[in-house]
């Protein structure tokens, strides 16, 4: 878990960047892999891990709960798996640090494991509604006893035969979904979700890869009905991890922004649930050439060639949300330096993420001279097309890695520098985010 300690970081404007950069292991693909890979019987390899905070969260809970996880020297994990009904009731708490999606989906694998297991958390995951996950493993027959308001700290006692259930997902999320399946994979029978609106997929392609029985239907008005037959044997795998979009996005945006940029991400994935905010920013007028396309690991990858550009502000349309969720705080900055006025809307699921993002962006892009308007389920943001921000302040990161990355790069574009008060919980996502931007010619000076 990141330090105590806070690690306060100045970014300031200096000069274009310039360069290629691979961008570190999918979070998503990441922490499925070694859960899945822990409950096959047999070896599973697992290249391209994102060792970040969050990921080891879950590589630590698997061994805790009896999987064999190993790190060899050329950065390859081994993965000896206890079969699916086999995970051991851990010795003490689960601690998930920071990771709502380490949280929620071993709450689901748990449901159904004849276990009982505490999970604790950092404040700002304490902070988090874990309701929309108790709510189905309940129906399933787990027990749960949370802190007021469904949080953080709880105590979840899993149930073996758990009861198949057909759930339809109240809220677009994939960590419920995926919290359902993987409770569903000890469970008798067959366990259906409905997704109305589309969330990411990889759970539901990493189990079909590892042979469990899984079908996907599309249902009236665009709804996806997922069937996972329970009481699988997973097979191990060999699983390459691509790039994560999430990162990339990052990168992207700087490049973008800072004048006479011109800088290549190798190895982003493109699943289509996860990049669109690659296809809006390209919208807005972004360079962004897709080269050298390919697929990794069963997921589209691409290296991505950025380079400066004058954005203009589009109103973005409300059904791309899921497919761009953990980007929005990226994109805001984007807009703060397009021509026009940004709108978004059906953004709610932003303020229940590692912080109220809609809130902590607003307040921070006020801060940094930005004029903006905060509504309930989005943001109005108007832009200086292309003039560099006042910045010239603190801001404060609420213990949420894409927000201190998010005002790094508006650092960048800022005439004063910005401070990030702490960048510890960068370490979460993407450990190298600061060395990367340096390497392309960011200036970053910590304290
Ligand atoms: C994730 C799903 C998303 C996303 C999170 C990772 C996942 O959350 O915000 O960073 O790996 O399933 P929701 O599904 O709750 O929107």
């Amino acid at each position: 878990m990141h330090a105590a300690v806070p690690a306060p970081m100045r970014f300031r404007s200096a000069g274009p960047l310039r360069g290629t950069v691979t961008v570190p292991g999918d979070k998503s693909i990441s922490h499925r892999s070694l859960m899945l890979s822990a409950l096959a019987v047999g070896t599973s390899r697992i290249e391209g891990l994102l060792e970040g905070e969050d990921v080891l969260a879950t590589a630590a809970a698997m061994r805790a709960m009896g999987a064999m996880i190993e790190r060899s020297a050329d950065g390859i994990w081994t993965v000896d798996g206890v079969g699916v009904g086999g995970l051991l009731q851990p010795a003490t708490a689960l601690d998930m640090g920071n990771s709502g999606t380490s949280t929620r989906l071993l709450m689901g694998l748990i449901a159904s494991h004849p276990i009982t297991a505490t999970f604790i958390g950092d404040a700002s995951l304490s902070k988090r509604p874990m309701g929309r996950v108790t709510e189905p493993l309940s129906l399933m027959g787990a027990e749960i006893t949370a802190s007021p308001g469904g949080r953080l700290p709880l105590m979840l006692r899993g149930i073996c035969p758990a009861v198949p259930i057909e759930y339809r997902l109240p809220v677009a999320s994939a960590q419920v979904k995926s919290a359902v399946l993987l409770a569903a994979l000890n469970t008798p029978g067959i366990t259906r979700v409905i997704e109305p609106v589309r969330t990411r997929d990889h759970s539901e392609r990493m189990l079909a890869g590892f042979g469990a029985a899984l079908t996907v239907e599309e249902i009236a008005d665009g709804a996806r009905l997922i069937s996972l037959h329970g009481e699988a044997e997973l097979k191990p795998q060999q699983i390459v991890v691509p790039g994560d979009p999430s990162s990339a996005a990052f990168i992207v945006v700087a490049a973008l922004l800072v004048p006479g940029s011109d800088v290549t991400v190798a190895n982003v994935g493109l699943n289509p649930t996860r990049a669109a905010l690659f296809d809006v920013l390209r919208l807005m007028g972004g360079d962004i050439a897709y080269e050298n396309a390919r697929e990794v690991g069963g997921e589209p990858v691409a290296d991505l060639r950025v380079r400066h550009s004058a954005l203009a502000n589009i109103a973005v349309p409300p059904d791309l949300a899921p497919s761009m969720i953990d980007e929005f705080p990226i994109l805001f900055v984007a807009q703060a330096l397009a021509s026009g006025t940004g709108t978004t809307t059906g953004l709610e699921e932003l303020r229940v993420k590692e912080s109220d993002r809609l809130a902590t962006m607003a307040e921070g892009l006020r801060a940094i001279g930005v004029s903006v308007e905060e509504r309930e389920d989005g943001l109005v943001v108007t832009g200086t097309g292309g003039d560099p921000l006042p910045g010239g302040t603190t801001i404060a990161a609420k213990l949420d890695h894409r927000i201190a990355m998010s005002f790094a790069v508006a650092g960048l574009v800022s005439r004063g520098a910005v401070v990030i008060d702490d960048m510890a919980p960068v370490a979460t996502s993407f450990p190298v985010f600061t060395d990367l931007m340096t390497g392309l010619g960011a200036e970053a000076i910590a304290g």
